[in-house]
């Protein structure tokens, strides 16, 4: 199995070093004459200047280099086409010195700093008790008020054992709606605030809870919000609630209008209705090394940019770059996820079953419909 190398080290140190701001310093002199003019008064000397800011803990520690970072973030959400490098250019871009603010702030931060700090954001997150989560933690336990994780179970084996589905990687399990959201909040903190009509999926959604929690808490409303299982009574189950969201009051109109996606379906096999999404969940825990390894291939056809969540092993694909390793407990026990974000543009893939026609290895910006 090729795994990618997960580069973490430095995440405990940041955040523990406290941050001195770096002594003033004056610009040497730049030649005799100017010392000269500058003793008679006669040339201005040059204004005072801080070092730039290069290292993720300076940056972490101080607000208005925090701000610059948030700001770049901004303008170039999850989902911009080369990405990293943009972020860099508008972190470090520079503010002219003039008479009110003499001594603007400067970074000179390069790309592998920056996702640490970014990282460090992440860590320092909490999930805020905003209006939206008040609204999911009331709305989805009354939507899902008969199921439970057994339920679940019992569903999916008796569909299973029905069809003679032996494989393993289909056996259920759950990630309480709270957990993910957490992650979800974590994420667009660390790394921007998704572009304008975002999507989500969920690829082996089970009973669709979560579905519908990324529904209630997008911080910008989705396009689109899916769920895909191949466990036809598990799918059916998100789907069959669709009713009971429509007839739910007091959801803002921008959330109301997310169009539902509910599919019953290996992912795995038809990449087209999941592949522009923007942000992925992959609970595949039970997928063997061969498993990933194609699904691996087939993510390959997600666009550049987009974030994938995945839990116990990470998407063993070059393509992508793990920003986050995380523990969090999940129905069957303590897990490890992967945030990671996918760099490189849409690939064409190998053994592709459906779409054959329509996948060529284009840019992405030819599908931007999605925002
Ligand atoms: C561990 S459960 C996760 C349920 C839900 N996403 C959650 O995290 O609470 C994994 C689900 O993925 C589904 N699954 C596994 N492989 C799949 C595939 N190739 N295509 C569609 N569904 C799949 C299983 O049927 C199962 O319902």
């Amino acid at each position: 199995m090729l795994l990618v190398p997960v580069k973490l080290t430095m995440e405990d140190i940041v955040g523990e070093i406290p941050y001195k701001r770096p002594p003033l310093e004056y610009p040497p002199p730049a030649n005799c004459l100017d010392s000269f003019l500058r003793s008679l008064g006669l040339s201005k000397p040059q204004p005072l200047r801080r070092p730039p800011l290069t290292k993720a803990v300076e940056i972490c520690n101080f607000p208005e280099a925090l701000e610059r970072v948030r700001y770049a973030l901004r303008f170039n959400p999850p989902s911009t086409v080369l990405r990293w490098g943009k972020l860099v250019t508008v972190c470090n871009r520079s503010i002219e010195p003039s008479e009110f603010e003499p001594d603007p702030l400067r970074l000179d931060v390069n790309e592998e700093e920056l996702k640490l700090v970014c990282r460090t954001i992440y860590h320092r997150t909490k999930l805020e008790e905003v209006q939206s989560v008040v609204l999911m933690r009331d709305m989805l336990p009354k939507m899902y008020d008969k199921h439970s994780l057994e339920r679940g179970k019992r569903v999916s084996q008796k569909e299973r054992d029905k069809r003679g589905v032996t494989d393993e990687c289909f056996a259920y399990g759950e990630l309480d709606q709270e957990k993910f959201i957490e992650i979800y909040f974590k994420v667009s903190a660390a790394y921007g605030d998704w572009p304008e009509k975002p999507c989500f999926f969920d690829l082996g959604c089970g009973v669709g809870n979560l579905v519908f929690a990324a529904a209630f808490v997008g911080k910008v409303p989705w396009k689109t919000c899916g769920g895909i299982d191949q466990i036809e009574g598990l799918v059916e189950r998100g789907e069959k609630r669709m009713p009971r969201w429509e007839r739910l009051t007091g959801i803002p109109s921008e959330t109301k209008k997310i169009e539902f996606m509910w599919e019953q379906d290996n992912f795995l096999d038809n990449p087209d209705p999941w592949m522009d999404a923007t942000f992925i969940l992959l609970h595949w825990t039970a997928f063997n090394s061969e498993q990933l390894k194609l699904a691996a291939d087939v993510m390959a056809q997600c666009r550049e940019g987009c974030l994938v969540v995945t839990f116990t092993n990470p998407i063993p694909n070059s393509d992508f770059e793990i920003l986050i390793k995380g523990n969090v407990d999940v129905s069957w026990g303590p897990a490890v996820y992967y945030i990671q974000e996918k760099l490189t543009p849409r690939k064409a893939v190998k053994g592709r079953v459906a779409g054959e026609t329509r996948v060529e290895a284009q840019p992405d910006d030819d599908f931007d419909e999605w925002g």
